[in-house]
C-alpha cells in the first residue's frame, strides 16, 4: 500500500495544500462572529496565545504522524503503535477524527452553499443600494427558505467530492496557488478601505485594548476550539495530507509559515468586517450572519461594489473548496484503508455527509425550533460541539500520541529539524500544551 500512496509534488505544494485547508470560513466567517460574541480583544489575545501553544506545535504532531506513518490516520496509528510495542488500540483515534470532520463538513458545505449564492447575487448587482437593515432583512429571508440553501449546499458538495475523487495532487495544487493570493490581496484591499470609514477606530480599540474582567473559562473553550478549528488541527484531516508529504522538509518552518498566514487573514477579514458594524452601528455579537450581512454594506459604496463583493464571495469559495476537500480526506482515506477504491469512497462520503448537511439546511426553518442539546437546534450543535470539544480532544490524544507513544526515532525523522528542534518541540507539546488542554477542557465542563 505505501508504494502506491500519492505525494505532493514538491515542498512548495505540501505547503499550499496546509495552508489551503487552513484558511477558510474559520478566517473569514468563523473568527469574526465568535469575536464578536466574546467581546472583542480579551479572546482574540487567549486565540492568538492558543495558537502559539497548542495550535503549532500539535500542528506539528499531527503532520509528523501522518509523514511517518505513510498510510491512512487509522492505519498509521496502528502500525506506529505497534512499532512501539504499544497497544493498536491507538488506531481509533483515527476514526474519532473521520467522526469529527464528518460533523464539519456537514455545516461547512452548508454555509459555503451561502456563500455561493451571495456570490451570484453579487455579481448580478442584487445588493446594490442597501441599506444594512435592508441586507440583514434579506439575510433572514434566504435563511427560511430551504430549497434554495439546499440546493447551494448539494452543489458545494458535488464540487468537493468531485476534487476528492480525483486525487490530491492534480487541479486543486494548481487552483491554489493561481487564486489564493488574490484572495489575500482583495482582504489587503476591503482592510485599507476600512480605514476611511468612521467605524475603523472603533473597530481597531475594540479588537485591541483587551479587558479581562469579562472572560470565563467558557471564553478559553471557545478560543481553544477556534484555534484548532482554524489551523485544521485536531481532526486527523493534516495527519491525512502528512502522509502525502515529500521527504527532506523540515517540518516547523511549514506549520510556521501557515499559522502566520491563517492568523494574518483572521486579523485583516476581522478589521475589515467590524469596522463596518462599528460605522453602521450594528451588534458586534450577530453570530453566524455577520459575515454575511456586513460584507455586502461594506461593498455598496465602494466604486464598481457589486463586481468586487462578487469576486470575493469567489475568492472565499474557493477558499472554502479547499478546506473542505480537507475536510473530506480523513473520511475518504478512511474508506480507501479499508478496501475501497477512491471513486467510490468519495460517493459514500459525499451522500453521507449531504444527508447530515440538509438537517442543518432545515435548522434554519422547519427545524430552527428542534433543540438538540439545551437552547441549540442541530445547526447550533454540529457547529459549535464537534470544533470546541472534538477538535481540542482529538489534537490532545493525537500529542499524546506523539510525544509519548510512538517510535522517538520516528517522531525525529519525520520532524525533520534536527535533534534539537526535537526536543524543544517535544518539551513544548509534553509539558505546555498536553497539560494546557487537559486544564481548558476540564474548567469549561465544570
Ligand atoms: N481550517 C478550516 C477553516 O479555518 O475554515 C476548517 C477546517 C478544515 C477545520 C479542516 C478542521 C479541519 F480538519
Ligand atoms: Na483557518
Amino acid at each position: 500500500m505505501n508504494q502506491t500512496l500519492e505525494r505532493w509534488s514538491s515542498r512548495r505544494a505540501f505547503i499550499l495544500a496546509v495552508t489551503g485547508a487552513a484558511v477558510g470560513l474559520g478566517n473569514i466567517w468563523r473568527f469574526p462572529y465568535i469575536t464578536g460574541e466574546n467581546g472583542g480583544a480579551a479572546f482574540l489575545l487567549i486565540y492568538i496565545g492558543f495558537v502559539v501553544l497548542l495550535g503549532l506545535p500539535v500542528m506539528m504532531a499531527e503532520i509528523l504522524v501522518g509523514r511517518a506513518g505513510r498510510s491512512s490516520p487509522m492505519l498509521s496509528l496502528g502500525k506506529l503503535a505497534r512499532q512501539a510495542g504499544r497497544s493498536e488500540h491507538w488506531r481509533w483515534l483515527g476514526l474519532f477524527g473521520a467522526f469529527t470532520v464528518f460533523c464539519i463538513l456537514s455545516f461547512y458545505s452548508v454555509v459555503s452553499g451561502w456563500a455561493m449564492d451571495f456570490m451570484v447575487t453579487a455579481f448580478s448587482g442584487g445588493f446594490q443600494g442597501m441599506s444594512a437593515d435592508q441586507v440583514g432583512a434579506g439575510f433572514g429571508d434566504f435563511l427560511a427558505n430551504p430549497l434554495r440553501m439546499a440546493m447551494d449546499h448539494t452543489l458545494f458538495l458535488v464540487l468537493t467530492m468531485l476534487v476528492v475523487a480525483a486525487g490530491v495532487s492534480k487541479g486543486l495544487e494548481r487552483l491554489n496557488n493561481l487564486l489564493m493570493p488574490a484572495l489575500y490581496l482583495l482582504l489587503f484591499v476591503l482592510a485599507g478601505h476600512a480605514i476611511s470609514m468612521d467605524g475603523f477606530g472603533p473597530a481597531l480599540e475594540w479588537l485591541f485594548t483587551p479587558d479581562f474582567s469579562a472572560v470565563t473559562p467558557m471564553v478559553f473553550i471557545h478560543a481553544m476550539g477556534h484555534a484548532f478549528f482554524t489551523l485544521a488541527v485536531g481532526a486527523c484531516a493534516l495527519m491525512a495530507y502528512g502522509a502525502y508529504m515529500p521527504d527532506h522538509q523540515s517540518l516547523p518552518g511549514a506549520a510556521a509559515a501557515v499559522a502566520i498566514l491563517d492568523v494574518i487573514v483572521a486579523l485583516l477579514a476581522g478589521i475589515a468586517i467590524f469596522s463596518v458594524v462599528f460605522t453602521q452601528g450594528m451588534d458586534p455579537g450577530e453570530g453566524p450572519g455577520l459575515m454575511f450581512i456586513t460584507l455586502p454594506v461594506a461593498f455598496a459604496d465602494l466604486p464598481f461594489g457589486a463586481f468586487w463583493l462578487g469576486l470575493f464571495f469567489l475568492l472565499l469559495v474557493l477558499a472554502t473548496w479547499t478546506s473542505s476537500i480537507n475536510l473530506a480526506e480523513p473520511i475518504v482515506a478512511t474508506l480507501i484503508g479499508w478496501g475501497m477504491t477512491r471513486r467510490r469512497a468519495a460517493l459514500v462520503t459525499g451522500v453521507c455527509v449531504w444527508l447530515v448537511g440538509m438537517l442543518c439546511v432545515l435548522s434554519f426553518s422547519t427545524l430552527s425550533d428542534f433543540h438538540v442539546l439545551g437552547s441549540m437546534n442541530f445547526f447550533d450543535v454540529v457547529s459549535t460541539i464537534p470544533p470546541e470539544i472534538f477538535l481540542p480532544l482529538g489534537g490532545l490524544l493525537i500529542a499524546i500520541f506523539a510525544a509519548w507513544v510512538m517510535p522517538e526515532q520516528e517522531a525525529l525523522r519525520a520532524l525533520d529539524a534536527g535533534p534539537n528542534g526535537f526536543r524543544l518541540w517535544r518539551i513544548v507539546l509534553r509539558w505546555i500544551s498536553i497539560p494546557l488542554v487537559i486544564v481548558v477542557l476540564i474548567s469549561g465542563l465544570v
